[in-house]
Formats: C-alpha cells, sequence, structure tokens
C-alpha cells in the first residue's frame, strides 16, 4: 500500500514512524512533512489547506490512501476532493469536521445526540458573555466557536480577563466550569462502526501544576492507571456511538478519527470538545503502543471496512511524552534558534524524538520554526521509567530559551490522582 501523509507535527511524525513500520505500507511519502520526516520518507512542499494541491501530490505518487493529520485541511475540504478522485482518504468531509470547526455545532450534534456534556450559552455579543459569565459564576470558561489550535479556550477566575477573552474572538461559548481530571479517548470511525484507541491524558497549561495559559498541548502519556478501566467502552457507549449515528443521521456520516476531549467530573463524565483529528501530543504516546498494523487500521476506516477489523492490540509498555517548546511559547514563540543534542536523544533507550516546529536552514543546521518544537516520547515497563527515559532525552536537546513541564505523568506515576467516585485501577 502507497501512503501520504498530510501536515508538518510531531502527531504526523508518529503517524509516518508507525507507518513506516507497518509491512503492508510499500511506499510512504509526507506532505509538507518537517525534517524528522524526512528520515522516513520522502517530503514534499504542499500548502495542506489547498485540497487541489493535495488531490494532485496523492495522484502524482498514485497512492493508495492520504491520511490528513491537522484539522486546517479537512476544514477546508482535503478529504473531500482526494475522495472525489478516487483515492481513500483517512479523515471526515468538511461537513462532518464541523465536529471540530464549530463548538455550536458540535453543542447542537451532542444535544440531539443526548450526549452529556457541559452546559453552555453561546454568545455573540460581548453584552451577551457578559450576562453568561454572571449565570455561571467564576471560573470562567470561554471558548472561541471557531477551530484555534487548541488555544481559542480561556478558564480563568478572572472577570475581566474572561470577557476580555470574549471581545477578541467574536462569537464564543461561555460553559460551566467542568471539574475533575481531562481524558482524551480517540476512537477510529468510518460513519458507521467506531473502534476506540488507549485512553490517554494531555496537559494543555504552560506550566508546572496546570498553571499559565493554554498551548496545544506540552505532554501526554499513556495508560491511565487512575482511570476506570471500562472507560473507553463507557465513552464509546455513551459518547462516540450516538454522535456518529447522529452524524449519520443528519447525512454527513464521520468517517477518521473522532478524538473525545472529556473531563471526568463529580456528576460523571462530560464531553469538553470534540476534534476531528488526532491529537497532538497524544497520538505521539497513543501510537508508540500501538501493536496492530496502523496502515490496516486506516485504510479500513477510509474504505468503510472496520466492522471486519480485528480488535486492537496494545503494548502493555507505558508511554510519556514531553514537549520542548521555543522561548516565548506560547504568546510570541521566538524561532530561528539552533536545535541540536537530537542524536543524544534518540539515543536513550527506548526514545523516539519526534519532530513538530523544525527546519534545516539555508546551511542545512536545524532550527525551531513553530512555538512547539519537539515531542520526545519514551516507552518503557511503566510510566516511572517512561518519564526517565524521556526526561533523560530532554535533557541532551539543547535549543536556547527552550521550556517544557516538569511535571508529565507525575501524579499518574504517584498515584495522587483519582477519577471521581472510582477507585478502579487498570
Ligand atoms: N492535545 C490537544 C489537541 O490536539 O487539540
Amino acid at each position: 500500500m502507497k501512503v501520504l501523509v498530510v501536515g508538518a507535527g510531531a502527531r504526523e511524525h508518529a503517524l509516518v514512524l508507525s507507518l513506516s513500520r507497518d509491512p503492508d505500507v510499500t511506499e510512504l511519502h509526507a506532505a509538507p512533512g518537517n525534517p524528522g520526516m524526512a528520515a522516513l520518507a520522502p517530503v514534499h512542499a504542499v500548502a495542506a489547506d489547498d485540497p487541489a494541491a493535495v488531490t494532485a501530490l496523492a495522484r502524482r505518487f498514485g497512492v493508495d490512501l492520504v491520511v490528513v493529520g491537522p484539522e486546517a485541511p479537512l476544514l477546508a475540504g482535503a478529504a473531500d476532493a482526494v475522495r472525489a478522485a478516487g483515492i481513500a482518504c483517512f479523515g471526515p468531509s468538511a461537513a462532518a469536521a464541523r465536529l471540530e470547526g464549530s463548538k455550536a455545532f458540535a453543542k447542537e450534534v451532542m444535544a440531539a445526540a443526548e450526549v452529556p456534556t457541559g452546559l453552555a450559552h453561546i454568545c455573540d455579543t460581548t453584552a451577551e458573555a457578559a450576562v453568561a459569565l454572571d449565570a455561571f459564576g467564576p471560573p470562567y470558561v470561554v471558548k472561541a466557536d471557531g477551530s484555534a489550535a487548541g488555544k481559542g479556550v480561556v478558564v480563568t477566575a478572572d472577570r475581566d480577563a474572561a470577557l476580555a477573552h470574549a471581545r477578541q474572538c467574536g462569537r464564543v461559548l461561555v460553559e460551566e466550569y467542568l471539574d475533575g481530571p481531562e481524558v482524551s479517548l480517540f476512537a477510529v470511525c468510518d460513519g458507521v462502526t467506531t473502534l476506540p484507541l488507549a485512553p490517554a491524558q494531555d496537559f494543555k497549561r504552560v506550566g508546572d501544576g496546570d498553571t499559565g495559559p493554554n498551548t496545544g498541548g506540552m505532554g501526554a502519556y499513556t495508560p491511565l492507571p487512575w482511570a476506570p478501566s471500562d472507560l473507553a467502552a463507557d465513552v464509546v457507549a455513551r459518547v462516540v456511538k450516538p454522535t456518529v449515528e447522529e452524524m449519520r443521521r443528519r447525512g454527513t456520516p464521520f468517517s477518521g478519527l473522532l478524538y473525545a476531549g472529556l473531563a471526568l467530573t463529580s456528576r460523571g463524565l462530560r464531553v469538553v470538545e470534540f476534534n476531528a483529528r488526532f491529537g497532538d501530543p497524544e497520538t505521539q504516546v497513543v501510537l508508540a503502543r500501538l501493536r496492530s498494523p496502523l496502515g490496516e487500521l486506516l485504510y479500513a476506516s477510509a474504505t468503510a471496512r472496520l466492522r471486519d477489523h480485528p480488535s486492537l492490540g496494545w503494548d502493555p509498555a507505558a508511554a510519556v511524552t514531553v514537549v520542548v517548546a521555543a522561548a516565548g511559547y506560547p504568546r510570541a514563540p521566538r524561532t530561528g534558534d539552533e536545535v541540536d543534542g537530537l542524536a543524544d536523544a534518540a539515543a536513550v533507550e527506548g526514545v523516539e524524538v519526534l519532530h513538530a516546529g523544525t527546519r534545516l536552514d539555508e546551511s542545512g543546521r536545524l532550527v525551531s520554526a513553530g512555538g512547539r518544537v519537539l515531542s520526545v516520547t519514551a516507552t518503557a515497563l511503566d510510566l516511572a521509567q517512561a518519564r526517565e527515559r524521556a526526561y533523560a532525552a530532554v535533557s541532551c536537546i539543547r535549543l536556547d530559551g527552550s521550556h517544557h513541564r516538569r511535571d508529565i505523568a507525575l501524579q499518574a506515576m504517584c498515584g495522587s490522582l483519582e477519577a471521581p467516585g472510582s477507585s478502579n485501577a487498570e
């Protein structure tokens, strides 16, 4: 099978890595890719959010499957264009990707499908937002309606800051605050059938102890020893299946990756948000443990054959990823700094150094090219060892002004995290 992966981040690097290990994948391309992916597959310049350009590339290489990583190409209709050219595509149509593209639309679908989620007011003016903020009280949760790469959400006790975010975003959702730990559950879907992947936890705030502004994600780990053992099955039954059925009923079947961002609150499971693609950085750890061939799985989704797919195999190992971010991230990331020490980092046992915001400059030096620069991913027998390996590798990286969180998977490792109302262990 010939596969083209569209995207340029650590998530796509993880996809390319996993696909490169699938014996059925005979040819692999990445576009636009990054220097890390270039070691595994030829990379090709393309504007990923130009559906015609993506389709032309897929035709040029005669690929059997296109895997679209980020949301922007999906929202722009890349999967529709590729499918219209008769090529199988992993990723939802633009109409189905609205589950991520509009939080108001996602709430409407969840209401129709009776999926548990937080109460929300959709506000088109700052005055409406002010009324909604006062109705809920602090902590205030304000979300931009449109897709914002994980950065459209502000959770704050400061009413002025909440209102300022609402003013800046235009249409927003003001939501009730959901307590309890957050979990990401990915489900591979083909419009009808759904297959959950292993749950993971992401760290969205920039600073240790969940402090500072939201980011695209500063690290992740899996499995979740503290979560109920039936979490994935519960989420599929109460969230994924009803949503997929509702999307099919509306004539916009969801095929691709449905990412349920969840809060395990004191009042039960609630959906925080949907995304229509693999999460970053959770994908890096989830795929590190997936033993089933990825090409076959994504092709089964793209060709509506998931029903016949064997159940997924998982490595019992633990995986931890730590994001190395550029100076100034997330407010004003500085780019163009040399990135060094990758060979030493990659030499740490069980470690893969996945590239996100990197590029080669004119003289062939690897330099930072985005806010999240690397996702250093380690697998090991347990979370403690996976953390140790990941942080040992991070300490080898040299990038002026870079920063990373030091507490990824720490609470889970120490056993100090628990799901409300649950004493289950995985
Ligand atoms: N991990 C957050 C996201 O992918 O949006």
